[in-house]
């Protein structure tokens, strides 16, 4: 029987695109920008060592936010924990957007800004990503005299890998006296670039972090939102008592305690990129600097095929064709076997072709 119940408007109406999430295990992912190494063994230790009494309480935050603050070099009132990277995000929205108030983004982009602003019901102003993925920023000073109640860039973006350096987001953040700022710093740890020392100057900014990516805490879900004392308190007031679960905690402070770790994997990462780019030049792909844990490569119109052939073979990567243009694909930058294997299988795929 259909249930006729009070709907609101915006559910019924959204469509952004979702990511096929299920039935990942066991496949060579290089879909999602996942740490596919693996988190650090102290985590795993940290998490057997938790007792069934911890468990059965609700979680406090106060000694776990000391710890994470001192992560990101803040103080501890300038940090907010959420469930995740996205659960991040939407506390923006939940402090700032009411239905039909506007929101700035800049597209290809992660889908979540786009996701969050149709299910509250938001107005969605849109900048593109120029021919060679670089941020349009006379674009987006223009845009911010309309004062949007919130502008989101991720930094490094994803799926384009552009990093915006500092002149550039001071220019923004100069534009945008009267629109909250969100860089979203994903991946910064493997571009070296953060504005969270920017906090105490500008009021107006908002750095989202993720313990999903370096930290290799996907499937924990853990957040961070950090900014100056005075305009965190306003985010704060949108946040549910108990947002974090103690497991996540425990988690990602034995992450940051092993320092080496993270280390160990950023380098990696950022030398298997360089030479996967330069193995797919040899092939004449094209791909675009990437300051993240990934490469967005154009395939041209055998990308489609070429994705599918590799996922008949277990080798998960993702299709951008629907949001840049057929043929983009993004790969996340996994271990050196793993890239090892995804070459092979492509090699053989692209030779093949007619
Ligand atoms: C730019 C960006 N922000 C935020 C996230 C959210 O990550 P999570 O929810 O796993 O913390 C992602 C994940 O892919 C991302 O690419």
């Amino acid at each position: 029987m259909k249930a006729s119940l009070p709907v609101r408007r915006a559910i019924l109406e959204r469509r952004t695109y979702e990511a096929p999430a299920e039935g990942r295990s066991g496949k060579l992912r290089l879909d999602f920008n996942e740490n596919t190494t693996g988190c650090s063994p102290a985590v795993r230790r940290a998490l057997a060592n938790l007792t069934s009494k911890k468990i059965a309480m609700y979680p406090e935050y106060q000694a776990s936010t000391r710890c994470l603050a001192r992560f990101f070099h803040v103080r501890p009132e300038e940090l907010l924990l959420a469930n995740g990277g996205d659960d991040a995000l939407r506390v923006f929205f939940d402090t700032f957007v009411d239905a039909g108030s506007s929101i700035l983004i800049c597209e290809p982009t992660f889908p979540m800004y786009r996701y969050y602003a149709e299910i509250y019901g938001a107005r969605i102003s849109v900048l593109r990503y120029g021919k060679q993925m670089e941020f349009p920023v006379d674009d987006a000073v223009a845009a911010l005299r309309r004062k949007p109640r919130v502008l989101f860039i991720a930094n490094p973006n994803n799926p384009t890998g552009t990093l915006l350096g500092h002149p550039e987001l001071r220019t923004i953040l100069h534009a945008a006296a009267r629109t909250a700022v969100v860089i979203d710093e994903a991946y910064a740890e493997f571009s070296g670039v953060s504005v969270v020392p920017w906090i105490r100057k500008y009021p107006q900014l908002f750095v989202a972090r993720t313990f999903s990516k370096v930290a290799g805490l996907a499937a924990l879900r853990l957040g961070a939102v950090i900014g100056c004392r005075e305009s965190l308190a306003l985010v704060r007031r949108a946040m549910p008592p108990f947002p974090v679960n103690l497991a996540a905690l425990v988690a990602a402070e034995a992450a940051v305690a092993d320092r080496a770790t993270m280390r160990r994997h950023v380098n990696e990462v950022k030398h298997l990129r360089v030479w996967f780019a330069a193995e797919l030049k040899k092939l004449n792909v094209k791909t675009y600097s990437s300051a993240g844990n990934f490469l967005l490569a154009n395939f041209g119109t055998g990308g489609p095929a070429l994705i599918r052939k590799l996922d008949k073979q277990g080798i998960l990567l993702r299709d951008r064709s629907h949001d840049i243009a057929p043929g983009f694909v993004r790969i996340t930058i996994g271990t050196s076997a793993e890239m090892r294997r995804l070459l092979k299988a492509i090699r053989s795929q692209w030779s093949a072709r007619t």
